[in-house]
């Protein structure tokens, strides 16, 4: 039998219209990993883990947020949806806007997205438009049109979005038996963070879970909720989160200090080097993706954040298949030996 969809799992909890015709991939179920020697390097004596999210059907968290904005629009009777996108967006809303029958239109920033992201919106038909600007410009624009056009914006703004994705909360407490101490996470354009909060809260109203404390993580170079203002000129290897004026920006803020968490800020050597470390415990993520856990690191080393005895989720946002020139720019090239045994023995013996 065919896996449930994720709205259908969590109907009583998801505010959906009426109307909504279910558009779904089978999102959603990604696996908690306890990350025990990534915790006991950070010092040991608590647990640690990492919500995959890369594992959703077209590699981001994206997925949970798009099967609820598609069916939506879907069931408005809208025949095209349009996005502002770094990439995984562009990728998640070519795919249920394909699932759909619907038309997809996706705005990218110039030459600021990996490849595997922009292969993922061609190869699923989204008609793909490079900016010569940011996604800030990008996301300005595809927020105007969408007040004019009946075209669906898909971007976090739509709350749908939020209500799909706050179910990776939900998932969480179920499988840990209540909400961890800390959840820490990458923050863009702001709308991971408030899903997770408002699927947290409503969790706790309903059921006394506890409530986590967030640690949202910027990119240096593009860490406007850090430096208080707008940054024109956002700029980080972690291109996912390379924004400079976060749609939801008010309210990550109010998330992180209601939870008594914070938003931080990681360096993009900070936030290789994590990636670095994941991928040796066998997840691999793309830069964005290992910018909460970079952070929660630099806070558990410098004594701001106290862990011991203590759970922590780490969200890991996006496949590090999503971009792999990442990793290959910077690779040794591989060993070239003569195809006998010989040669084999000696190559790996003398390694
Ligand atoms: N991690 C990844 C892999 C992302 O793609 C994004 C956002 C984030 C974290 C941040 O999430 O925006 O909700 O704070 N990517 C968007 C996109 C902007 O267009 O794909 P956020």
């Amino acid at each position: 039998m065919a896996s449930k969809p994720l709205l259908d799992k969590y109907r009583a909890l998801v505010n959906l219209p009426e109307y909504t015709k279910l558009v779904s991939l089978h999102e959603g179920e990604t696996p908690l990993i306890l990350l025990s020697r990534l915790a006991s390097e950070l010092g040991g004596g608590f647990q640690l883990f990492a919500k995959f999210e890369g594992l959703n059907p077209t590699g981001s968290f994206k997925d949970r947020g798009m099967t609820a904005a598609i069916s939506e629009a879907l069931g408005r009777g809208l025949k095209t949806v349009i996005c502002a996108s770094t990439g995984n967006t562009a990728a998640s809303a070519a795919a249920y806007a394909a699932r759909a029958g619907m038309r997809a239109i996706v705005l990218i920033p110039e030459g600021k997205v990996a490849s595997g992201k922009l292969a993922g919106a061609m190869a699923y038909g989204a008609e793909v438009l490079q900016i010569s600007g940011s996604f800030d410009k990008a996301f300005e624009l595809v927020v105007e049109l969408s007040q004019h056009e009946p075209i669906a914006l898909v971007n976090s703004l739509n709350p749908y979005r939020l209500e799909g994705q706050k179910t990776a909360a939900f998932e969480i407490i179920e499988e840990l038996g209540d909400a961890p101490d800390w959840l820490c996470l990458p923050v863009g354009n702001a709308g991971n963070i408030t899903a997770y909060w408002m699927g947290f809260r409503q969790y706790h109203q309903l059921h006394d879970s506890k409530l986590p404390r967030l640690l949202g993580v910027q990119a240096e170079g593009a860490a406007p909720l850090v430096l208080g203002h707008p940054v024109e000129q956002p700029e980080t290897v972690a291109t996912a989160i390379r924004i400079g004026k976060p749609a939801r920006g008010e309210q990550a803020l109010e998330a992180a200090e209601e939870s008594s968490g914070r938003i931080i800020a990681a360096s993009d050597e900070e936030i290789l080097a994590m990636q670095r470390r994941l991928a040796r415990e066998g997840v691999w993520v793309e830069p964005a993706s290992a910018a909460g856990l970079a952070g929660m690191a630099k806070e558990i080393q410098a004594n701001s954040i106290d862990v011991k005895g203590k759970r922590v989720v780490a969200v890991c946002t996006g496949h590090g298949l999503k971009d792999p020139n990442i990793i290959s720019d910077t690779m040794p090239v591989p060993i070239k030996i003569e195809a006998d045994l010989l040669s084999l023995m000696r190559a790996i013996t003398y390694q």
